[in-house]
């Protein structure tokens, strides 16, 4: 691969639910340019069909591609469980695709504190199976319970966040008798580190909750690295944000996450 440090990393999701991975790369990763792709025209992925999906992903590697990305970061679970074969067989030499999934499986699947591991996602994200078999690959003694919880993204996307509605609908789902006995919970839907501390609190802080943007984010600089292709400038990036639709959810989110006034283009792709 012929790549150059000064390219840009993109980076893609559904919407802003990517966001909590784009802010973990920004805060390890100062120097890096991002370029964010949020699909917010055809949110939500979750609840699509694998195909949908990936033609979806397709076209914004494209776009990623043209504008001269050095690694597309899928940061979109339910993308990385349907596209991410064929976003690095579209990338081929000119990109380095990495997906969310990967980081946070290693993470759970080498650490001997977990003897049983819930997961929690999207309708494609369980349904693929993808976290249970990466998981049983890398170790076969943890125990693997997967649960859909669908209404988890609208609820975010709606504002539904730390008030009654949303701590009646997280104290249903985790209530379920699937995830008893679990010792650690995957957040495998981008969106849900936004309410992380809110499922903490769930289990009164004493059951581990992984959150994949942080593993995410260091398994990028590991690969930035062992490819050489780490920015060390001194300088302050500035970053780009592309919607195919403006929401005003995006909106506050990326002015929460990326602190200053956050310059907005819409592409519909
Ligand atoms: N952020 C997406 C994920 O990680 C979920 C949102 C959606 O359903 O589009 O799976």
């Amino acid at each position: 691969m012929n790549l150059s440090p000064k390219q840009t990393i993109g980076i893609f999701d559904s919407g802003a639910g990517g966001l909590t991975v784009a802010a973990a790369v920004k805060n390890l990763l100062p120097n890096e340019k991002i370029i964010y792709f949020g699909d917010t025209a055809h949110l939500p992925y979750g609840d699509k069909s694998k195909e949908t999906v990936k033609n979806y992903s397709i076209r914004i590697t494209d776009f990623l591609l043209e504008k001269q990305c050095k690694i597309i970061l899928i940061a979109c679970n339910t993308a990385s469980a349907a596209a991410y074969e064929a976003v690095k067989e579209k990338a081929g030499e000119n990109a380095i695709v990495i997906n969310v999934i990967d980081p946070a499986t290693e993470f759970v699947a080498q650490n001997s504190d977990f003897k049983k591991v819930g997961v929690i996602g999207t309708k494609g994200t369980i349904s693929s199976g993808t976290y249970t078999k990466k998981i049983k690959l890398f170790n076969d003694n943890i125990d693997v319970v997967s649960l859909q919880t669908p209404l988890l993204v609208p609820m975010i996307e709606e504002g539904f966040i730390y008030d009654n509605i949303s701590n009646a609908i997280i104290k249903e789902y985790l209530s379920n008798e699937k995830l008893n006995g679990i010792d650690g919970l995957i957040l495998a839907c981008t969106h849900y580190p936004i309410i992380k501390n809110q499922i903490r609190k769930f289990y009164n802080f004493k059951t581990t909750v992984i959150d994949s943007s942080v593993v995410t984010a260091k398994k990028l600089k590991e690969v930035l690295i062992q490819h050489k292709l780490l920015n060390t400038e001194n300088h302050i990036p500035e970053h780009e944000f592309f919607v195919s639709d403006y929401t005003d959810f995006f909106e506050t989110l990326a002015e929460m996450f990326f602190d200053d006034k956050v310059n907005l283009q819409k592409k519909y792709l």
